[in-house]
């Protein structure tokens, strides 16, 4: 059995949130820090998060129909103090062959060896800005050194793929040149993300939002080549040069046809099974989570949602379905 949808978009990727809360104030996101009672997406049912029990039966079901690559999101997933007793979970399934984790990086130096041993293989990052008076701004946190000492003990400590996310905003961090000399001799993906519409942030998204295609043209100008998408990569646009070891990727929800590559399904952190980041609906699966015993129904269930997956986003018409923000679901 294998996970395809309508439009023969095949998923091979889950993205499973496993907490909302968070520790930083990113301005597109939390701007006001979490709140459970504002931003939660807990509601008179669900009090909690997925327990870790519950995890494994997600992990367990989407390994069956073929999923080898999950990654833990948030919030900020590694706040959760069972964070390492998940990753080993993930990865003691064979066949999930990346075991990929999205975080702010405020715990990254002092855990990273201990994660990696737990098997984490792949990271993302998000740096918003390499100016630390930037970085405290967009994010809230006094911390961008500390983060950037991360990302270096991670290559150091050879984690297979080591990307950086920054979320563009006009005039605050999307100048190309100030990212260059850091990405010359460190082999990291470097990826800029269009800011995208949430329901909390229409105002901030009109003020800010500033489109991949510029920085575009600046890359091809200065000798940047397009590379040949590979058979099972994300929505980015990657681009190398000769005389950078780092990469460059441009991830732009507001392109034509960035749906028509969806390969992957989400998870929120109360158990609802989201299959578009901007969509309408999501199918709770919370109910089918409690007993081992249930995997064969939860399994029909995910099947079945698929059918419903839209072709594509609406955001182009300010549509933004049921995404208040992104801490419960994990971009
Ligand atoms: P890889 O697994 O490395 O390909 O990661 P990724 O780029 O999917 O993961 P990451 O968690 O770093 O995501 C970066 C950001 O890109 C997300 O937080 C979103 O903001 C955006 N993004 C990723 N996938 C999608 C998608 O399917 N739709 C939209 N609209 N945005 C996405
Ligand atoms: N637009 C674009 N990216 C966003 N992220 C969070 N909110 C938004 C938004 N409104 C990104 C973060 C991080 C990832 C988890 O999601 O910067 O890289
Ligand atoms: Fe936290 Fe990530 Fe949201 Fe920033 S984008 S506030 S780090 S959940």
């Amino acid at each position: 059995m294998q996970l395809i949808d309508n439009y023969q978009r095949r998923f091979h990727y889950l993205r499973l949130s496993i907490t909302e809360l968070c520790n930083f104030q990113c301005q597109y996101c939390l701007p006001d820090g979490y709140h459970p009672n504002k931003d939660s997406a807990l509601d008179g049912h669900n009090h909690k998060f997925l327990s870790l029990s519950e995890i494994e039966n997600v992990v367990a079901v989407f390994a069956d129909l073929g999923v080898h690559k999950v990654r833990l999101t948030g919030g900020e997933p590694t706040l959760r103090r069972d964070f390492i007793d998940i990753l080993s979970l993930i990865s003691s399934y064979p066949t999930i062959k990346v075991r990929a984790i999205t975080t702010n990086g405020s715990r990254l130096l002092k855990n990273i060896a201990n994660w990696q041993a737990a098997g984490l293989n792949a990271i993302n990052i998000s740096i918003d800005s390499l100016s630390p008076y930037f970085f405290k701004l967009i994010t809230g946190q006094d911390k961008l050194f500390e983060v950037m000492r991360g990302v270096d003990r991670s290559l150091e400590l050879g984690i297979e793929k080591v990307k950086v996310n920054t979320v563009l905003m006009k005039n605050r961090n999307d100048n190309l040149a100030d990212y260059l000399a850091w990405i010359k001799d460190r082999p990291i993906d470097l990826r800029f993300i269009e800011l995208m519409e949430t329901g909390d942030d229409r105002q901030l998204f009109d003020h800010y939002h500033v489109s991949g295609s510029k920085m575009e043209a600046q890359l091809i100008e200065q000798g940047w080549q397009l590379q040949p998408k590979e058979r099972l990569a994300g929505p980015a646009k990657v681009y190398t040069h000769d005389d950078y070891q780092g990469k460059i990727g441009l991830i732009m929800p507001y392109s034509k046809d960035f749906c028509k590559s969806c390969n992957r399904l989400r998870i929120s952190s109360v158990g609802k099974l989201h299959y578009c980041l901007f969509g309408d609906a999501a199918v709770d699966l919370r109910a089918l989570l409690a007993k081992p015993e249930q995997r064969e129904q939860l399994k029909v269930q995910i099947l079945a949602s698929l059918a419903i997956k839209p072709e594509k986003h609406y955001l182009h018409d300010h549509n933004v379905g049921i995404t208040q923000n992104l801490s419960y679901i994990g971009g």
